[in-house]
């Protein structure tokens, strides 16, 4: 059967499939190339290792901020004086969270989240506790580690 009209022309037909092809190139490279040459972009690290003396005399019912990779951690001291690395960011839509002293509970402003001290979900739209590290002092440095990895940081 002949068709004897059409909206689209052959010319317009096969512009658009050359700029679609044009557009899908033209993205899967730049998207390698950004690849290239950020590799570590959005990727967290498995251990950072911090100045000792500057986290363990932080006062009681603290937290003081490191970069956990791009993003944030929270070095933390309880009111019993124990510390604790975590990740300072929220389980529900990865905001960043604060730590409320007066009420010792952790915040996040975006949707009115807490998590106790213990980084325990306990109100608002969190759907799971906070994150916490592994940290072991080495001489003067502070390891700070994801849980569970094995790490044999750089002599030095
Ligand atoms: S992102 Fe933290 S409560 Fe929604």
């Amino acid at each position: 059967m002949k068709i004897d009209y059409s909206c689209v022309t052959r010319r317009t037909f096969l512009n658009t499939l050359l700029g679609g092809w044009i557009l899908a190139f033209g993205s899967g490279t730049l998207y390698a190339l950004c690849k290239f040459a950020f590799p570590t972009l959005g990727k967290e690290p498995d251990f950072v290792i911090l100045k000792a003396s500057d986290y363990l005399e932080i006062p009681v019912n603290s937290v003081k901020p490191f970069a956990w990779g791009g993003k944030l951690g929270l070095f933390f001291k309880n009111t019993k004086g124990d510390t604790f690395a975590l990740k300072g960011v929220c389980t529900h839509m990865e905001c960043n969270i604060t730590y409320k002293p007066e009420a010792m509970k952790f915040y996040c402003a975006c949707h009115k989240g807490w998590f106790d001290e213990t980084g325990r979900n306990i109100e608002g739209p969190p759907p799971k506790p906070l994150e916490f590290f592994d940290s072991a002092i080495e001489g003067e440095k502070l390891v700070i580690s994801r849980k569970g990895v094995k790490i044999e940081p750089p002599k030095a």
